[in-house]
């Protein structure tokens, strides 16, 4: 490549980068803010500042941060001159790196987005310690080659990928019990459950009557249910019917058993469902909700001026389902929750509507259980739903009691140990730090309850603070999850990695920060979605398997052995051992179908073996005490060369075994 074309490369993207990038990306907010500033706009505290005379989109912005940190554009235009943010006032933050040989203090776990996994990450120190393959198929892992899992994921609608957003942790009486995670796949309506005890996925379920799971969610305290929402509407069932006839389309609320992981029932809505979250009594659960246009077109999703927050009284749905109130569609229990159902008649419906300002996106309960924030995404308000008066408002708008103006594109709210809120500000590249009571009592729309803000890189998605989800916050560590990194790192080709930020929150002091400071900048792979935290004390992983938590053969030394089960059926049981399998060579036919058990027999901590036949596609990952499964074809002649794929120990190389396929006559 000359000079001349990398220098006229270069002056192309910084043209994109700096001109038209921010032109389309104001167009875009100038179209958002005719919108809220429509003629039937009905409430100031609902909308942004109009603009006057020689008044751009970019002076309103910087009016919003002005409150904080400056330099709250630079996530927009791609600038990213951010370093006043970014000193460190003071040596009372801990130390985020932790030294060689100790543990971080705390388990994260982030969905990894169209990735479809889990990965495990320590904090402070945000490195990371493994991935839980959930609806991605794993080598590494063997996830998706032997045949339990791959049996699992066949079952649920053998896709080869799966799109996670949301992990939610099992909780006994409010607190993380470690028992398991439950994450939703938003590409094929299904929701997972990874084994804390085993890091490993035990069960995925496609849901029937949706097309795709957004919000995921447990019932608090005690994991009663998981719920799920279907986000994008369709006809129900979706077999060919009103496929032109939007209005039909409908969205629903799904319960699952978390031990069976049967859906147990699901409530057809108005609107369209996005993220969810329960109370801390078992009652209510409340879900964000766009688009109660029903419209198919985004400028039909953005009409209107409100949208309801759906409100679901879980206990008397569970009555009507067990009175027989609903109708079965694709085998599911399906109550009506629409706004005209009979069972939204009088005071006591089962979905209250709580109307909030134009698409809001998230809904994150306080650890106390007290309020509900709904972030307003396109309003530069959270709307604070009282969750006492759920069950005695008599209109459900006057659940919410509070709605401070936080800043722009405010996505989702996370929380401290000390009353204090953070939302994050997609648009205006920041986190917010506010007081909760001082926002219910301060007039709407009010920026008083703000306490600072902080810069940062670029465009937050969720944020989420230490143990926030459960009763018991622990209001030292926030995590942001930024969608773009920029300039933040090596470049490494056109698709960038996300940058999660470590900030800490621990002190609170009267500064432009409110007393958060941002100590780490932390490249991930595409694309996090969300993460949750949990103290390392309330994870008990296993080191080894108990033979109990499967079905499979153990196979020990003395059972290793092939049986011939017909003419063309093969059964091949082998132990698995430091450095030998316990099959030195074994003899099938071509064109036999073979399955093979082989178990690893070793009690040891962290000696796990690998058996891989090349040519074959077959790949065990075995961990001590572990059996596993593989079905496959000989369908050529030859000798094959069985090996380990876990360098196990001095004689990792030699540990092998052959697979003699033999020439049919
Ligand atoms: Cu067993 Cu390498």
């Amino acid at each position: 490549m000359s000079t001349n074309t990398d220098t006229d490369e270069e002056e192309r993207t910084e043209r994109k980068d700096s001109e038209e990038l921010f032109a389309e990306h104001e167009a875009q907010l100038n179209e958002l803010l005719a919108d809220v500033e429509g003629p039937d706009a009905p409430e100031a505290e609902s909308t942004l500042p109009s603009l006057g005379d020689g008044v751009t989109r970019r002076d309103v912005m910087k009016a919003g941060a002005a409150v904080g940190a400056v330099g709250g554009l630079a996530g927009c235009a791609g600038l990213g001159n951010n370093t006043a943010t970014e000193s460190n006032s003071g040596g009372d933050v801990p130390d985020h790196k932790v030294p060689p040989g100790e543990h971080d203090e705390y388990y994260g776990f982030w969905s990894g987005g169209h990735a479809g996994d889990i990965r495990v990450y320590g904090i402070p120190s945000m490195r990371q310690l493994t991935r839980i393959p959930v609806f991605n198929r794993e080598s590494a892992k063997g996830y998706g080659h032997d045949d339990r899992t791959t049996e699992m994921l066949e079952e649920a609608g053998d896709y080869t990928w799966g799109d996670s957003h949301h992990p939610s942790l099992s909780e006994t009486d409010g607190k993380y019990d470690g028992e398991y995670i439950f994450v939703n796949d938003k590409a094929n309506g299904r929701v997972a459950r990874v084994n804390l005890t085993y890091f490993e996925t035990d069960a995925i379920v496609d849901i029937p009557n949706v097309q795709s799971v957004h919000g995921c969610c447990i019932q608090s305290p005690d994991t009663g249910y998981v719920f799920a929402n279907s986000e994008f509407r369709t006809p129900m069932p979706n077999d060919g019917r009103d496929v032109n006839e939007p209005e039909e389309y409908v969205s629903v609320f799904s319960a699952l058993d978390p031990e069976s992981m049967d859906v147990l029932w699901q409530v057809e809505v108005d609107g369209q469902l996005d993220i969810v979250d329960s109370d801390k009594d078992g009652r209510w659960v409340l879900s964000s909700s766009y688009n109660d246009e029903e419209g198919v077109e985004v400028e039909e999703m953005t009409k209107d001026d409100r949208d309801d927050v759906k409100a679901f009284d879980v206990p008397a749905i569970q009555e009507l389902v067990d009175a027989g109130e609903y109708e079965e569609v694709n085998g599911v229990p399906v109550v009506d929750g629409t706004k005209e159902s009979p069972h939204n008649e009088g005071d006591d419906p089962i979905v209250r509507y709580i109307p909030t300002p134009k698409s809001p996106h998230c809904v994150e309960v306080t650890p106390d259980g007290k309020y509900g924030m709904v972030a307003g995404k396109l309003s530069p308000t959270v709307s604070i739903i009282d969750i006492e008066k759920l069950a005695t408002a008599d209109d459900p708008a006057d659940t919410i009691v509070g709605q401070p103006k936080v800043g722009l594109g405010p996505l989702h709210t996370t929380y401290d140990d000390r009353g204090h809120a953070y939302t994050s500000l997609f648009i205006d590249s920041q986190v917010v730090k506010w007081d909760i009571e001082e926002a219910v009592n301060a007039e709407k729309g009010s920026e008083e309850p703000i306490l600072g803000k902080i810069d940062v890189h670029y465009n937050p998605g969720h944020i989420q603070a230490v143990q926030a989800m459960s009763t018991e916050p622990e209001g030292n560590w926030l995590v942001a999850l930024n969608k773009l990194s920029k300039d933040r790192f090596l470049p490494v080709g056109p698709i960038y990695p996300d940058n999660d930020q470590l900030i800490y929150i621990g002190n609170d002091k009267d500064d432009e920060t409110g007393g958060m400071e941002l100590v780490a900048d932390h490249p991930v792979y595409p694309e996090p979605h969300d993460a949750i935290f949990a103290h390392k004390d309330k994870i008990e992983p296993a080191t080894t398997w108990d033979p109990e938590d499967y079905d499979e053969e153990f196979v020990s030394e003395e059972d290793s052995r092939v049986e011939r089960v017909d003419d063309s059926t093969v059964e091949v049981y082998a132990s698995v051992k430091r450095s030998e399998y316990g099959l030195r060579d074994f003899t099938v036919q071509e064109g036999d179908e073979v399955t093979l058990t082989a178990t690893n027999i070793e009690g040891t901590q962290d000696i796990v073996h690998g058996l891989a036949i090349p040519e074959h596609d077959v790949n065990l990952a075995l961990a001590p005490q572990d059996t596993r499964q593989v079905t496959f074809t000989a369908d050529e002649p030859g000798v094959y060369w069985i090996y380990c794929t876990y360098f196990c120990s001095a004689l990792h190389l030699e540990m092998r075994s052959r697979m003699i396929v033999e020439p049919s006559e």
